[in-house]
Parts: C-alpha cells; sequence; structure tokens
C-alpha cells in the first residue's frame, strides 16, 4: 500500500498553503486496481461500487464493470491539497461504448480541516468503444475547491448492461486549461464538457445520489471463520484472544458471546475506513437481559497501516443510552459520541465489560446519522433435486444384516460399533444413536474382509428407523487385497443422503446408487451426523422390492473419492494451509529435491494481504505445484447445518482462487479435517460444474496435528514410515510447524526411497488435464 498521498499532504501542510501552483514532478496514482480485492486504491482509500454495478472486477489489471441504471463507483482518498501541490487535472484510461458519456464527480471541502464537502460534475463525453485517456483539468470542474479533494465518482454512465474498463486514475502535472497531457500515451483524447451544475453535498455518502449503502463489519456468516481463522467479514483481524467462555456463530447470522468475566472482551478490525460525512455510526441488533451492561471502544490510528492506534475512545452502554429488555432490538454507536475519534481513519471496534452472555446480530457502519440496520441479503437455500427415477427390481433374496439384538455382533455375526465419542443406547432390538459431531460414526460390518455385493445391484437398502435423517449412509470398499493391514483401508466409500431417501419410518436405498467398486464391500457406515438430535435404528437389511407408493430419487454425482493415487508406482506429497514464514523452506526443499507437490490452500487468508500467501501460492504455482481448493473458511463441512451454508464456503473459495490464480478452476478439494458426507460431495459437484470432483483424502498421514509442537516431533517421521510401510502413497501433512517442515526433506528421501514416483495429486490420479510428468 502506497503512502504517497498522505506524504505529499503532509509536505505541503508543513509548507503551509502559500505554495500555490508550485510545480510538482510526478504523478499520484490513485488507483492501478492492483489491490482492488481489497476495496482499497493504490493510496490506500476506501473504493467501491457498494454493489450498484450488474458485475464489476479486475481483469488484466483493470476495472471492468457493467453499469445498471444508477450504478456509480468511487475513489476516497486522504483529502487532497492538489492545487498547492501542483496537480491540475485528473486523468484516466477508459474503454466505453462508442459515443457513451459519463459522469464524473469530484468531492471537495473548503479546506481539509472542513467536515462538509460539496460535489461537482463533469460530463466526460465522446467515447470512442477503444482504450483513451481522459484529461480533466482541475478548473473546469465549475466552483469546486480543488485544495481539498476527498472523492472522485464515476456515474450516469450512458449505456447500461454493457462491459466498461476504467484503469489508471491520477492527479496529473499538466498546464491549467489543457486536456491533454496523459501518463500513458493516450490512443484518442476524449472531449470533456462541462455540464452539470455543483450540488452541495448534504447528502451523506460518496455517490452523487445519495444511495450510500451500510458497510459490513460482521455477518456471523461462519463459526471457522471467527473462530478458527479469527477473521470478520471484511477479512480482517476478529477475535475475543480466547477471553470469553464461548463464542458462537449461530445459522441465522447472530453471534452469542458468553464472557468469563469483566475482563473478557471481542474486537473487529475494520481496516482504515474513512468514514467522515459518510457513516454516522456502526449499528447492530443486540440480545441481552434487563440491566445488561457493555462498553464500546473506538479506535484509530496515526496514519492508515499503523499497527497501533492512537486514539482510543470508549462509551459506555449506559452513555450511549443503551438499555435492554431481553428481546433483540437496534442499538448504534454514533461517532457523535466519540469527539476524540480521527473519523477519516477508523480501525478497531472493541467491546468489553460485558456482565454477562450477549448475542449480536449482524454489525455495520450506517450511512448518514440515523442508525439503520444492516439487511442481510436473504438466501434462497438451494432446491435438492426432486426427481424420482423408476425402482429396478430384483431376484436376490433377503439379506439381514442388523437388527440390534446383539450389541456384539449384527445379524450377520460381523462387528458393529461406534467412535469412541458417539453415543451409542442399546435398547430392546434398537440402537439409539447421537453425535455431537459430524466426525463420528456407526459401523456395521457385512464382511470380516471383502462381500461380493454384485447379486444384489438390483435390490435396496432398507432401513428401519425413527427420529432424525439428518446424516449419510456409506458404504465401504475393501481395498484390492481386501487387506486391511495395508493402506489405504477401507480404499473408498459412497455417502448418500439419508433425508432424501426416507419417508416415514422407512429408508430405501437402490444398492446401485452406491457408486464403488460392490464386488469388495466392508460394510456400512451411518456418518455425518449434522445435527445433535438423535436417530433410532431398528433394522438393516436388503431386500428385492419396496413398497409401490415409494419414491426413489435420482443419484446425484459424488464425486471421486480417493485415498490414494491411482496411477502405478507413483506418489503424491499433498499439503495444507501453512505458515508463510515456513514457505520458503518448503520451496527450497522441494526444489532441491526436484519434485513436485500439491497445495491445498484456503480461501479466506488469499484474500488477507497480510499474510502475504497470494504472494507464496503464486510462486509456488509458477514453480510447477499444483494448487487446489481446501474451503473457504476451513469449517468441516457436512457438520454445516444446511445447502446454502455448504454452498457459501465452495462458492466463496472457487471465486477467491480463480481470482487470485488467473482464472485457475480446479475440481481438486481436500475437505478440511477430512470431514466427509453425502452433502459435501454432491454440493462440490454442483459448485464446480463436474460430476466429477476430486475429494482429496489421504493414505500417508504425518500426524502433525498430534506430534508437532509436542515433546516427541519425532513421531511425525513414525508416523510416515509407518503408513510408508502399509503401501500408502497420498500424503496429508501441514507446514505450520517448524519440526514437520525440518522432517520434509526426510520424508521426500524416504518416499524416493520405495522406487515410486513423485508428482502432485492431478498427476498421480493420471489426470488428462493434468501437467505432463
Ligand atoms: C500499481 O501501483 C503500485 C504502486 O505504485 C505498484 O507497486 C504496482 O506495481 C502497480 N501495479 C500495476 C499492475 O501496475
Ligand atoms: C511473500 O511471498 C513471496 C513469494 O514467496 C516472497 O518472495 C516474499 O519474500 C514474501 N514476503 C514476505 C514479507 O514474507
Amino acid at each position: 500500500m502506497s503512502l504517497r498521498l498522505w506524504t505529499n499532504s503532509i509536505i505541503a501542510g508543513l509548507l503551509g498553503t502559500n505554495v500555490a501552483n508550485a510545480v510538482c514532478s510526478s504523478n499520484i496514482l490513485i488507483d492501478n486496481f492492483s489491490t482492488w480485492s481489497m476495496n482499497t486504491n493504490t493510496v490506500g482509500g476506501w473504493t467501491s461500487d457498494d454493489g450498484s454495478m450488474a458485475s464489476i472486477s479486475v481483469v488484466d489489471g483493470s476495472l471492468a464493470f457493467t453499469p445498471k441504471a444508477n450504478s456509480y463507483f468511487y475513489e476516497s482518498f486522504s483529502c487532497t491539497q492538489a492545487k498547492d501541490q501542483g496537480y491540475n487535472a485528473v486523468s484516466f484510461s477508459v474503454i466505453g461504448p462508442a459515443g457513451g458519456a459519463a459522469s464524473l464527480e469530484i468531492q471537495t471541502k473548503s479546506s481539509c480541516s472542513a467536515s462538509a464537502y460539496s460535489s461537482s460534475f463533469f460530463a466526460v463525453s465522446g467515447l470512442t468503444g477503444s482504450k483513451q485517456t481522459v484529461t480533466v483539468p482541475l478548473n473546469s470542474f465549475a466552483g469546486a475547491k480543488t485544495n481539498a479533494i476527498t472523492g472522485l465518482v464515476w456515474s450516469s454512465f450512458s449505456k447500461t448492461g454493457v462491459k466498461w474498463v476504467l484503469d489508471d486514475v491520477q492527479f496529473v502535472c499538466s498546464t491549467p486549461g489543457q486536456a491533454s497531457t496523459a501518463a500513458t500515451k493516450p490512443t484518442a483524447v476524449a472531449t470533456v464538457t462541462s455540464t452539470n451544475p455543483t450540488a452541495t453535498g448534504a447528502n451523506p455518502g460518496p455517490s452523487p445520489s445519495g444511495s450510500c449503502s451500510n458497510l459490513l463489519i460482521d455477518d456471523w456468516e461462519s463459526q471457522s471463520r471467527l473462530t478458527f481463522l479469527y477473521y470478520n467479514a471484511m477479512i480482517k483481524p476478529s477475535s475475543d484472544d480466547a477471553t470469553m467462555k464461548s463464542v458462537v456463530v449461530s445459522n441465522d447470522n447472530h453471534v452469542t458471546f458468553t464472557p468469563k468475566g469483566a475482563d473478557s472482551y471481542f474486537y473487529s478490525q475494520v481496516g482504515c475506513v474513512n468514514a467522515q460525512n459518510v457513516y454516522g455510526g456502526i449499528s447492530l441488533p443486540i440480545k441481552a437481559p434487563r440491566g445488561a451492561k457493555i462498553t464500546v471502544q473506538l479506535s484509530s490510528p496515526a496514519k492508515c497501516g499503523d499497527d497501533v492506534d492512537k486514539v482510543n475512545a470508549a462509551q459506555t452502554s449506559t452513555e450511549l443510552g443503551w438499555t435492554f429488555d431481553g428481546t433483540e432490538k437496534l442499538y448504534s454507536i454514533p461517532f457523535s459520541k466519540f469527539s476524540k475519534l480521527d473519523l477519516t481513519k477508523i480501525r478497531t471496534v472493541f467491546f468489553t465489560g460485558f456482565s454477562g452472555p450477549v448475542t449480536f446480530g449482524p454489525m455495520a457502519f450506517y450511512c448518514g446519522t440515523t442508525p439503520s440496520q444492516y439487511q442481510v441479503p436473504p438466501t434462497t437455500v438451494p432446491a435438492g433435486p426432486t426427481s424420482t427415477v423408476p425402482a429396478p427390481s430384483s431376484t436376490a433374496s433377503a439379506l439381514v444384516i442388523d437388527d440390534f439384538a446383539n450389541n456384539g455382533a449384527n445379524a450377520l455375526g460381523f462387528w458393529h460399533g461406534g467412535d469412541d465419542e458417539i453415543s451409542l443406547t442399546w435398547g430392546n432390538k434398537q440402537l439409539t444413536i447421537k453425535s455431537s459431531d459430524s466426525d463420528y460414526a456407526f459401523y456395521t460390518q457385512l464382511s470380516g474382509s471383502c462381500r461380493n455385493l454384485n447379486s444384489f445391484d438390483g435390490s435396496y437398502l432398507h432401513i428401519v428407523y425413527s427420529g432424525s435423517n439428518k446424516f449419510s449412509i456409506a458404504l465401504q470398499q475393501h481395498n484390492s487385497q481386501c487387506n486391511e493391514n495395508i493402506a489405504p483401508f477401507p480404499e473408498t466409500w459412497d455417502s448418500l443422503e439419508a433425508a432424501r431417501y426416507s419417508s416415514g419410518s422407512d429408508i430405501y436405498i437402490p444398492i446401485s446408487h452406491f457408486n464403488i467398486d460392490r464386488s469388495r464391500v466392508i460394510g456400512l457406515a451411518f456418518k455425518g451426523f449434522y445435527t445433535t438430535e438423535s436417530v433410532v435404528l431398528k433394522k438393516v437389511e436388503i431386500v428385492s422390492s419396496i413398497p409401490a407408493s415409494f419414491k426413489i430419487p435420482s443419484k446425484l454425482p459424488s464425486g471421486n473419492f480417493v485415498f490414494a493415487c491411482k496411477r502405478p508406482n507413483s506418489f503424491a506429497f499433498a499439503i495444507d494451509d501453512g505458515d508463510p514464514s515456513l514457505a520458503q523452506q518448503v520451496l527450497k526443499i522441494v526444489k532441491e529435491e526436484n519434485i513436485k507437490v500439491t497445495f491445498f490452500t484456503v480461501g479466506a487468508p488469499l484474500e488477507d494481504p497480510s499474510t502475504n500467501l497470494t504472494n507464496v501460492y503464486r510462486e509456488m504455482q509458477s514453480q510447477g505445484h499444483q494448487i487446489a481448493l481446501h474451503s473457504f473458511t476451513h469449517p468441516k463441512m457436512e457438520g454445516l447445518p444446511d445447502y446454502a451454508a455448504i454452498d457459501w464456503e465452495y462458492n466463496n473459495d472457487i471465486a477467491t482462487v480463480k481470482k487470485t490464480f488467473n482464472g485457475l478452476h480446479t475440481p481438486y478439494f481436500r475437505p478440511p479435517f477430512g470431514n466427509e458426507g453425502a452433502r459435501m460431495r454432491q454440493r462440490l459437484a454442483v459448485a464446480l460444474g463436474t460430476e466429477t470432483p476430486y475429494i482429496v483424502q489421504w493414505s500417508v498421514d504425518v500426524e502433525d496435528w498430534l506430534y508437532a509442537t509436542g515433546p516427541t516431533p519425532e513421531k511425525q517421521l513414525d508416523a510416515f514410515k509407518r503408513d510408508l510401510a502399509k503401501g500408502g502413497n497420498l500424503v496429508v501433512m501441514h507446514y505450520l510447524y517448524p519440526s514437520t517442515v525440518g522432517y520434509l526433506k526426510q520424508f521426500i528421501q524416504l518416499a524416493k526411497a520405495t522406487g515410486k514416483q513423485l508428482m502432485r495429486v492431478d498427476q498421480c490420479m493420471e489426470d488428462p488435464n493434468a501437467p505432463p510428468l
């Protein structure tokens, strides 16, 4: 982020205001759109269309947008004494429709210390359809005080629904009155005519029509974004620093804080927002019991980019006039109550002094002086597919798998039981399952090794149950040797959504819907519970027909669920997440070892320039490594409450990766925590627009999550050797810890010693789209 503009302002300030018409030596680049993803311009100010465009994005380094009626776009910046500094014009490059026109507004104040601003407008016309540089002399903005400029707004686009392109917005040094000096060689110079009368900016908001929209700080959309990655909706730091007993995000855009004591706190950073004359304060719905108390502190740094705040101003809820009565109401934090605050640089909202638990709704800056509530855009939960298919018929005789008569074995005499953490209550010929986590499962086996179910291809899995149907049913496939001592075991499974196949007290699933090699089945798993409501299982069997009224849904694509490489004799390192400070070491090692690997990267931190991860992964990509998806905020995907929440993760992640890596659209996804179930697989296929995305698990786990920071980090090496010995060939590891990265070279050399060829995951899957070996 460049501080050039502030530096210039400071120098001009020191010299005083009697340096009018000083000769400037270089143009000020206001925006080249290299930091558009952060809504900041090149001088560190806020820039946005406030969602007013039909579409807007940076394409090939320029801002491309498609306006609608009333669309606008603005650049804001620290008050600039352009005239004193010798800047005489605004210039920008534009591609607009031939014959097209637009309005350029300049926002100026009587002086940089004043608070109100006025707007003056120009009609930019004579567009040609090709790229041209428009230079608008400042003295053609009638009535504008060009020694205190705070913003530029483009609006009144003569043609909507077509693409416009804008770039290189600058203050230029030029001779007053000449509209020809351009920083880049113009291909044409547009005619510039002064039209609109000067309007006085009584309206807050950067837009000409006062159509400012509330600026969201946090909509509490994702538990993992807030309490795993510590970000708010602006992808800026937000945390309670573990001072709270709990911070729980609900699935209706609320968060509940339960403090440990009066010292518990919670903060949200907002970057460096210039709220002056735009936003009157911050508002949020709060629900708290009668008599509750909270203290709010707002802070601003001496200059944007500083890590410390210079001004901290606090107000108690009593001083703010807040009273609570146990119901949710909108409360506001008006900036007028925080007199010392620098409204041009708001950085932190901090809450402390909680008297007890409180629930917040979406928190946002509100436009103007009257508090208004941020409206969360409605999400329509994506519909599940409704089509049904004819039921096949079978002549195979029925097979009772489990009748829950005996908690030591099922009806076939094979093992059944659950993960340690799941709650199983055995009753009279029934089992009640309650799971507090979408990672846990109950299993009932069909075999001690492999069982061929091919003769049941026309049959149905029938489950008699009551209670919740919010879980998945998986049919597991053994490995090719039917040997549980070799990795991977199981080799794969397919998970189907119980809710789609249930009616009343029955679940019927065509055996053919389990997309695995059904000649080597191990057993069934009841897993991916996305509610803590219990399910009671009464019978699990395979039957040859179903009641005539029962509707069978169509089979949905559930992707390639892989634990191992497919290419003979191949081996792949797939590395998740990462600490940027260890990235160079990782790159050095893989370079020295001359291998290519796959990096699964979380989306949200790519949007945060302070992580440097965008640069890190771009470098990795440029060195031939594979970049792939690992969700936007790293939740347990199958644990999310509904399709909308799952889709939000995928869609944000896919968009971020596309934007960050030059249009990259990859079908490779590694589930955070390895968490899997029917819905996360089906929605991934939908989000990626492919029936065969890869959901990449692993068969070699270095167990860094267990040992990396403990007293026995060498156990990571033991874990690697153990899985290597079992034949595992697809690694999971993270470059989060120095100890893990310290072993990376040994891991690679051990893998090479097996004689296998090391490569990226897409290459080891024999993906025709993978680069050649
Ligand atoms: C944009 O401007 C910044 C600051 O001058 C510069 O570092 C960066 O390279 C520019 N980016 C492009 C794409 O021109
Ligand atoms: C950011 O990452 C790039 C690419 O790996 C690297 O060259 C650069 O040194 C990193 N910057 C910082 C500040 O670590």
